[in-house]
C-alpha cells in the first residue's frame, strides 16, 4: 500500500492493536508526530511465544517499518521489548526505543518504591527483562513478578467491569499484597485499561506504573536528544496497518485509541 506519509514518521509496531496504547500516549503529549503503526494481528499473540520466534517476528516488523522511512521505532510491545530489543539495536542504525527502559525509570523515579510488583505476559516475565533492570539500577528492591496470561483475553473481550475479571486480577495481584508491594508495574500493552479495577482492589495503595505513558514521555526525551522531534505545524498523521483484519479489529482499534481510528488497511510483511 502506499503510506500518506513515511520519511520522517514514527513507526510504532506490536503484536497486534493493544500497542495502540502506546499510540494514544505519544499523539496526547507529541501530537506534532505522525506515526506509522503496524500492528501484527495475523501472529498475536507474542506473549506465549518461544524467544526465538518473537525475535524473528520482531525483525520483520522492524523491517517493515524501515521501508517507510521512518526516522524511529518504538517497540511498543512488551514481550517484543524484552526478547528482541538487544537484537534489534544492534542490527539496525535507526534509533529504537522499546518500553522496559521507560517502566524502569518510571519506577525508580520514586525513592520510596522498595517492593515493586510486575505484572506481565509469560514471555517477558520469562525473559527476567524487567527484574534484570530493575535490580541492576537499585540494590535492596524486592521484586515480585507474576506471569498474568489471561489478563490479554479479558481485555480483548473488553470484560473490564465483570466480575470475573475483578476474580481472575484478585487471584493474581492478593499475593503480591499480601508481600507488601508498594508499587506495581503494568508491563503489557493491555494492561492499562484494567487500571479502574486495579485502583479498586489495591484501594489506592499502591503506585500503579503506566508502561505507555512512561513509553511516550522517554520517546520525548530521546528525539530531543537525537534532535529528531518534528517541529513543524499542525498535527501529524496517523497511520494503522495490520497483518490480519479480523471482525472486531476496528472496534478492538477504537477501545484501545479511545477514539475512532483513521481507516485501517492490511498489509504483507517480507
Ligand atoms: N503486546 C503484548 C505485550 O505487551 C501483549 C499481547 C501479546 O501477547 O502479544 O506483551
Amino acid at each position: 500500500m502506499t503510506w500518506l506519509v513515511n520519511c520522517g514518521a514514527l513507526g510504532i509496531f506490536d503484536s497486534g492493536v493493544g500497542g495502540l496504547t502506546v499510540v494514544r500516549a505519544v499523539q496526547e503529549l507529541l501530537p506534532r508526530e505522525a506515526i506509522i503503526y503496524l500492528g501484527d494481528t495475523a501472529r498475536v499473540p507474542y506473549g506465549s511465544k518461544s524467544p526465538e520466534t518473537i525475535r524473528r517476528f520482531s525483525d520483520e516488523d522492524v523491517r517493515y517499518l524501515l521501508q517507510h522511512d521512518v526516522k524511529a521505532v518504538v517497540v511498543a510491545c512488551n514481550t517484543a521489548t524484552a526478547h528482541a530489543l538487544p537484537m534489534l539495536e544492534q542490527k539496525y542504525r535507526v534509533p529504537i526505543i522499546g518500553v522496559i527502559e521507560a517502566g524502569v525509570e518510571a519506577v525508580l523515579a520514586d525513592p520510596n518504591s522498595q517492593r515493586v510488583g510486575i505484572i506481565a505476559t509469560r514471555g517477558t516475565i520469562a525473559s527476567h527483562a524487567y527484574q534484570h533492570a530493575l535490580a541492576q539500577r537499585r540494590t535492596g528492591l524486592r521484586i515480585i513478578a507474576q506471569a498474568t496470561p489471561l489478563l490479554v483475553p479479558l481485555v480483548e473481550e473488553n470484560w473490564l467491569n465483570e466480575e470475573a475479571t475483578k476474580l481472575v486480577l484478585q487471584k493474581y495481584i492478593s499475593p503480591m499484597l499480601d508481600k507488601g508491594i508498594d508499587t506495581l508495574l503494568l508491563a503489557c500493552t493491555h494492561y492499562p485499561l484494567l487500571v479502574p479495577m486495579l485502583q479498586e482492589i489495591t484501594a489506592g495503595a499502591v503506585r500503579i506504573v503506566d508502561s505507555a505513558t512512561t513509553c511516550a514521555e522517554h520517546l520525548r526525551r530521546e528525539l530531543l536528544r537525537l534532535d529528531l522531534l518534528n517541529e513543524g505545524e499542525g498535527d501529524g498523521i496517523l497511520q494503522i496497518g495490520l497483518t490480519d483484519l479480523s471482525e472486531q479489529f476496528e472496534e478492538l482499534a477504537e477501545r484501545f485509541l479511545r477514539r475512532l481510528p483513521p481507516r485501517i488497511t492490511r498489509v504483507e510483511l517480507g
